[in-house]
């Protein structure tokens, strides 16, 4: 029997990481043009699917070329997870799902999901067996190792998800106390990946060939990266032909850097159309690529004034082309 996330790491072992905001299709269109593996989309509210909330649903928008695909859903009702799992399936062509038992964002706490299911493992057995009860397809789960260091519980969450018919375990390798900073702790990783049977995807702090290097090491199948790839695309290709941290943002060419943001911005445009969204929906964002792509560029600091300056997105297209040319 195919095995989704084992298959496609073999071929593939980076993942690019769910990334609120930032993992929505047109990004993901740009990051296809580097990537060939599994893409996890941004979280995706169980209520909200559930509700077919018309915002909700718009998060499962897809293009044949987006394949493999994760959709990861957030939620603290482990009652709505069947439900929001048949809504999904009967709505588009589903690859696989993932749980976010991981972020520690106010508003995903609030609402039961994401790093509160680390306090609560009950919570976690019933999620799990009522997604298997739902579903055929193939799930991970996406945790971080603990709460502090006084509470980890990846042991306790590899036992359930094994029990329970989870297919892969991704493990950011910090605690929700060291929130996006703090030592990745791939040591842990290594354990994790000497006692799992089941696919470990490890995640945290990979910016490079070197990163990639240290955490591969440690035995996990796959290494998912998050703001790497949010702040250079070209990460996956990057490292395939070995490019080191230090040099991750002279990989591409400026004047390649530039036509990649007039690229995104087409795939923008494209899917604000017939949404009901605003033209100009995506353009603070587009202001975001275009400064964090530019690291360590001549004039990088008097371009990011200009660009975030500006309320005009023809201004901001001729900045983007005057800088990057
Ligand atoms: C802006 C932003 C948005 C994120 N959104 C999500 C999300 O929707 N779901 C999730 O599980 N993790 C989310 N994360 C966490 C990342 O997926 C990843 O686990 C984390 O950034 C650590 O990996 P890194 O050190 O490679 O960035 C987000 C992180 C950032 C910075």
């Amino acid at each position: 029997m195919s095995d989704f996330f084992k298959d496609n790491l073999l071929k593939n072992d980076l993942v690019a990481a769910p990334l609120a905001g930032y993992s929505h299709l047109p990004y993901r269109r740009i990051l296809r043009k580097f990537f060939n593996g599994i893409i996890y989309s941004e979280m995706i509210s169980v209520e909200g699917l559930a509700r077919r909330n018309k915002e909700t649903m718009e998060y499962l928008d897809r293009l044949p070329i987006d394949s493999p695909l994760v959709f990861q859903i957030f939620g603290g009702r482990p009652e709505n997870y069947g439900e929001a799992i048949r809504v999904a399936e009967n709505e588009c062509e589903v690859d696989a799902f993932d749980v976010n038992m991981g972020c520690p964002v106010k508003k995903v706490i609030k609402a039961g999901g994401g790093c509160s299911l680390l306090n609560d493992l009950g919570r976690i057995k019933v999620i799990t067996a009522n997604i298997r009860k739902a579903t055929e397809k193939p799930f991970s789960i996406k945790i971080r190792i603990g709460l502090d260091y006084n509470h980890l519980v990846y042991k306790e969450i590899l036992n359930i998800a094994e029990n329970e018919g989870v297919n892969a375990l991704v493990v950011h390798g910090r605690t929700k106390s060291d929130m996006f900073g703090g030592t990745v702790r791939l040591d842990i990783l290594k354990e994790i990946a000497d006692i799992a049977k089941i696919t470990i995807i490890g995640n945290g702090g990979v910016a490079g060939y070197d990163t990639y290097k240290e955490m591969k090491a440690t035995g996990v199948d796959g290494i998912m990266l998050g703001r790497s790839m949010m702040k250079a695309p070209w990460i996956f290709k990057a490292i395939e032909d070995k490019c080191s941290d230090e040099d991750l943002y002279s990989y591409l060419s400026p004047s390649e850097i530039g036509s990649l943001l007039i690229e995104l911005w087409g795939y923008m445009l494209e899917h604000t159309k017939g949404r009901g969204m605003k033209e100009t929906h995506y353009s603070h964002i587009l202001k975001k690529f275009a400064v964090w792509f530019c690291k360590g560029f001549d004039n990088a600091s008097e371009f990011r004034t200009n660009i975030y300056k500006t309320n005009s997105i023809d201004e901001l297209l001729i900045l983007i082309k005057e800088f990057y040319n």
